[in-house]
């Protein structure tokens, strides 16, 4: 296709046209400037792009509804009257699935911050001989994502993520299979327990602690109270045993010189391990200091709680409220069922890290005073809202959407704008938003979380 074009174009009838057989040089000629005699139409038509509209895009523009590109024939930036057909060049896989940036609402306006980051287009780091890998959303990717970064990590039967600590706090959420963690805290207490998917767990900042995956293997969620974070830069044992005088070491832990002849030079960061004994308690050392109270442990079996149900699907709270260690970090694990949507609403205490588990979605970010955009998520998609900033997230596909919000701060809140709406004398709604008395009957005074989305299309 490339070529083709580059063919007709040397094919023009341009005066310093390459003779046949010869190489044409890197560059033109002045010849070719502005007004020159060569210029000509492309013999191209590029109005009769054919396209057939999907169901709500010749809708009017405010209506916004969801467009499903996934098998449009050729999906066009175009929303009733507005827009315009797109010759190329493009990716259509991007189209497919970004439709509300293709052909945005009417109701978007101006330009938000970026509030999405597909784990699929981060760069993976690869662990030792098959052990996993990890990826990660941090300020590199979403400068606006300023208070948390995420990681996504794999690790194969028996591997670990090697002993660690780090500057941030970590609030993990496991996505799949089980593992099990460790930790000491300052003042030498210990603490180990076996975790799996669906249960979350919260190292403060400085906090040693490893994690090692179990029979099943292991794949988690990590996301730090730092949107700097990177996983390129924590604290490994490895490193620093190697970065100490071997002289200094022996005297450390008081032993001969030679017992560190084979310590590592490099990082493991991710690696193969012996596999953890299954009886847990065969790992349970315990100093004189005993164990970490367990009012002040690190993990919280989450998958353990039933979930709330709503009217359009279920929430899960786990914040420092039932979880103490927990003390910066706050979260709801949403499921909304096809048709349903999580509520419009914000955050009043914190920004919101989310990530999106399963089925598929799309949220309005509104910032004032008066610029909104709408983004589209798939599974393995991070999205980002500013606190106070409202947003809903909308399932637009015909299974459940699972998504994860994070917040931090020590207890989970929002701002529902249904039930502030609701809550507000009738005079006064009526007065700024002109709503017809019989809407006003049936505003609700409490808050939804997630709405069924049955009467959407009423009269
Ligand atoms: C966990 O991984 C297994 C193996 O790929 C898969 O069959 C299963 O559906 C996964 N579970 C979830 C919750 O994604
Ligand atoms: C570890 O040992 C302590 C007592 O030494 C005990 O209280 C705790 O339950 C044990 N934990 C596990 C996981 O076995
Ligand atoms: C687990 O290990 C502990 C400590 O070694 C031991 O006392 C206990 O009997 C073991 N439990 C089982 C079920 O093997
Ligand atoms: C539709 O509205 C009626 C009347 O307010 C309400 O009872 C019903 O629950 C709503 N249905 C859905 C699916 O939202």
């Amino acid at each position: 296709m490339k070529s083709a074009l580059l063919y007709s174009l040397l094919a023009l009838p341009a005066i310093h046209a390459a003779p046949t057989g010869t190489n044409p040089p890197l560059r033109g000629s002045e010849d070719l400037l502005g007004y020159s005699p060569s210029n000509t139409m492309s013999d191209k038509q590029t109005d009769d792009i054919p396209y057939v509209p999907v169901p709500g895009q010749t809708d009017t523009p405010d209506m916004g509804v969801y467009l499903d590109f996934e098998d449009a024939d050729s999906p066009q930036p175009m929303r009733g009257d507005t827009g315009g057909t797109d010759p190329g060049p493009r990716n259509e896989n991007y189209d497919r699935i970004n439709s509300d940036k293709l052909a945005p609402p009417g109701t978007d306006s101006g330009q938000t911050i970026n509030a999405q980051w597909p784990m699929g287009l981060s760069h993976n780091r690869l662990g030792l001989s098959g052990s996993g890998w990890a990826r990660q959303e941090n300020e590199v990717v979403m400068p606006a994502a300023t208070e948390m970064a995420g990681v996504d990590m794999r690790l194969e039967a028996g591997a670990y993520r090697e002993l660690h600590w780090h500057l941030a706090s970590e609030w993990s959420l496991v996505l799949n299979g089980s593992c099990r963690i460790e930790a000491v805290n300052e003042n030498g207490q210990t603490f180990v327990d076996d975790v799996s998917e669906g249960d979350v767990w919260f190292f403060p900042p400085g906090i040693p602690h490893s994690i090692q995956a179990l029979d099943d293997g292991v794949e988690f969620l990590l996301i730090f109270d730092d949107g700097t974070f990177s996983e390129d830069n924590t604290f490994l044992a490895t490193e620093v045993f190697a970065h100490q005088p071997k002289a200094v070491l022996a005297k450390n832990f008081d032993l001969p010189v030679a017992a560190f002849d084979d310590i590592p030079e490099d990082e493991l960061y991710i690696f193969p391990g012996t596999p953890a004994p299954a009886n847990i308690s065969e790992q349970n050392v315990t100093g004189a200091a005993g164990v970490v109270p367990r009012e002040q442990t690190y993990s919280y079996h989450f998958s353990e709680q039933p979930a709330h149900e709503v009217q359009g699907g279920s929430v899960k709270i786990v914040d420092s409220l039932t979880f103490p260690s927990s003390y910066n970090t706050a979260a709801a694990l949403v499921t909304v069922h096809p048709g349903g949507m999580r509520e419009i609403h914000w955050h009043p205490s914190s920004d919101e890290w989310t990530f999106f588990i399963s089925g598929q979605a799309r949220a309005t970010l509104f910032t004032a005073p008066s610029t909104a955009t709408t983004f589209d998520y798939r599974p393995g998609d991070v999205g980002y809202f500013p606190m106070s900033n409202s947003h809903y997230i909308e399932n637009t596909g015909d299974e459940d959407l699972v998504f994860l919000e994070v917040l931090k701060t020590d207890q989970f809140t929002d701002i529902s704008l249904g039930q502030w709406i609701g809550s507000t004398p009738k005079q006064i709604v009526a007065d700024t938003l002109h709503l017809p008395q019989s809407a006003l009957d049936r505003l609700k005074t409490q808050k939804m979380y997630v709405v069924a989305g049955g009467n959407a299309t009423d009269a």
